[in-house]
């Protein structure tokens, strides 16, 4: 796919497949990811996968964390919170470094692996995949970040669910750029 169609024609596509995904399709889309630009060459992103049972028992702390949030919650709705990471066949957790020296910035840092996301993203697109970025107080849930091998204070910025789109996809009608932007050119006698 061409690299405009992609950026286009790109969606969050929630509603998609059971079926696994071969692992040399999730390392196309990695590699994707590792492409992103990022200051000081430090490559601040992490990649957490998950698929099949890992996805259960990151719905099981999933459920957990929320109980613990609200602990009046009943059965219905933990399994709701349990059953989510099943949305997807595969899960790609990402998380961001924290600076190991002076000069390294740290939403530097967050905006080069918000980069890699757009970039699995995109990838996740041209290959006829379906992909929605997701986040919410799970993915700033210390017990959350643990289990995935994060610092509590480490920022953990997304969790990309993909699999095989469930229907066709349509073409996403957005606004344009234009009430976003402002020019400054050129001024005569400056
Ligand atoms: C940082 C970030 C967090 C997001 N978190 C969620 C989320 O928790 N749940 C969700 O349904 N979509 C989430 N999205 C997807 C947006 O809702 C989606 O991109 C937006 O509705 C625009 O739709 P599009 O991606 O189809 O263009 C998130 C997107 C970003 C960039």
């Amino acid at each position: 796919m061409e690299l405009y169609e992609a950026i286009f024609s790109r969606q969050s596509i929630g509603k998609v497949r059971p079926d696994p995904l071969p692992r040399s399709l999730i390392e196309k889309l990695l590699a994707a990811g590792a492409q992103a630009p990022n200051h000081y060459k430090v490559r601040p992103w992490r990649f957490v996968v998950l698929t099949g049972t890992a996805r259960e028992r990151l719905g099981q702390v999933m459920a957990e964390s929320f109980q613990a949030r609200f602990p009046q919650v009943g059965d219905e709705a933990l399994e709701k919170e349990r059953a989510k990471p099943l949305r997807a066949p595969v899960i790609i957790a990402v998380g961001v470094e924290k600076p190991g020296e002076p000069k390294v910035d740290e939403v530097e840092n967050i905006c080069a692996a918000a980069a890699a996301c757009q970039n699995i993203l995109l990838a996740a697109q041209a290959e006829g995949l379906g992909a929605i970025w997701r986040t919410g107080d799970t993915a700033r849930d210390p017990k959350i970040k643990q289990f995935l091998g994060f610092a509590p204070d480490q920022h953990l910025i997304g969790f990309i669910y993909i699999g095989y789109p469930e229907n066709p996809p349509v073409k996403p009608e957005r606004p344009s750029f234009e009430d976003r932007t402002v020019w400054l050119e050129n001024q005569p006698n400056f």
